[in-house]
Formats: structure tokens, sequence, C-alpha cells
């Protein structure tokens, strides 16, 4: 299926291996992208650090500058917009975003979250997942909406919970995935194969596998 190449405003607030693999994927022509802007609500954050280096404008944005989330996100979404950003994603994006940014852009704003949601939301959901006792864990892709960690699911992936993992170990299994899954969500995106149905995404068959 022909796919156009959107372009992406990722929001990052820390080490930004997530937006790594939007970038690798890229480059290998696995995701037909372009990364518009980074934008991070930390200084010492490296995901702008990683933007520059491949080319690309990466701002810091201090919440504490804003009264308001309102008023933070007000100006997060006029950088996003301005730069001329259609989809955006949440790369490890610590704050939860308001309906500012989610009324400029309406399901276009894609979250990675690492544990298979609905369980486990909010923060340290590996940590939540080892302590629940469960097995499997993994991680989601999904539309952001209103309620964290709430909106409709892209895709997923399970990770096995070993009896001697600790958080670290967990998250660094759970992250292999997430790079995988990221950009092929984008991709999906890219290629108009997603539709929200109510609390589904739909995903349209590829036209070339169905031959
Ligand atoms: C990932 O585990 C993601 O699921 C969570 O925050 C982490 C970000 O990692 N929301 P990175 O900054 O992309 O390396």
């Amino acid at each position: 299926m022909p796919s156009r190449t959107i372009t992406l405003g990722v929001l990052a607030s820390g080490r930004g291996s997530n937006l790594q693999a939007i970038l690798d994927a890229i480059a290998e022509g696995r995701l037909a992208a372009k990364v518009a802007i980074v934008v991070s609500d930390r200084s010492d954050a490296q995901a702008p650090e990683r933007a520059r280096a491949a080319g690309i404008p990466a701002v810091t944005v201090s919440p504490r500058a804003f009264p308001t989330r309102d008023e933070y996100d007000t100006q997060i979404a006029k950088i996003l917009g301005d730069a001329g950003a259609e989809v955006i994603v949440l790369a490890g994006y610590m704050r939860i975003v308001t309906n500012v940014l989610l009324r400029a852009f309406p399901d276009r704003v894609i979250n990675v979250h690492p544990s298979l949601l609905p369980a486990f939301r909010g923060l340290h959901a590996q940590r939540q997942a080892i302590e629940y006792g469960v097995k499997v864990t993994g991680c989601t892709i999904h539309f952001v909406s209103e309620e964290v960690d709430s909106g409709a699911i892209i895709l997923q992936a399970t990770v096995p919970i070993l009896g001697d993992d600790t958080e670290t170990t967990l998250s660094e299994r759970i992250l292999e995935e997430e790079h995988r899954l990221l950009p092929q969500a984008l991709q999906l995106y890219a290629e108009g194969r997603l539709t929200i149905q109510g609390r589904r995404v739909l995903i349209t068959p590829n036209a070339h596998v169905l031959h």
C-alpha cells in the first residue's frame, strides 16, 4: 500500500531511545516519516541531543515558566504546529497532556507505554507488573485520550517476566519491543491503515499481503 511521508513532532523527557528508534527506522527506509521537531520539558533530557545529531531542530520548554498546564500546552501546540508537525509522538514524555494539545491534534497524538494496557497504567509500569506477580507484560502503542494511558490501542507486544527480573532488566527487555513497535505503528498511520472506531483501532490489511 502506498504510504505518504508523515511529519512528526516528538515530545520527550528523557533518554530518547524511542526517538532514536524512530530516527533509525526513517534512515533505514522502514518508516515514511520526517521528524520536524523534538520538544522536551526537561533541560537534562538526552532526546534533544539525539535530534540535533540527526539535524533535527530541538527545543526545551520549561513548564516552570507557565502558570498552568493549559498555558504550557498552548505553547507546546504552537511550537509543534509552527514546525508543521501533523502527528505527535509522546516518546518517554513524562507530563500528562491536556485537552489543549489533544484538541490541536485530534486523534493524532500517539504514546508508548511499557505495559499491556489496560493493566499497569501510570508511572513505574514495569515495577507494578513485577510486584503484582504477572508472568507476562509488554508494551502498548496507543492514541492518547484525556484519561491517562486509556486511549485506543494500536499495537501491543508481550514480554515474559523472568523469576530474577528487576525493574531494570524487565524495562530493558520491554524497551526492545517498544523500539520495534513504535515505528511499525507510525508506518501503519503513514499508510492510512488505522481507523479509530469507538474504543478500537481497526487496522486495514495490507493489500500486498492479500494477493
Ligand atoms: C519508555 O519505557 C516508555 O515506554 C516510557 O518511558 C520510557 C522512555 O524511554 N513512557 P526513552 O526516553 O524513549 O528511552
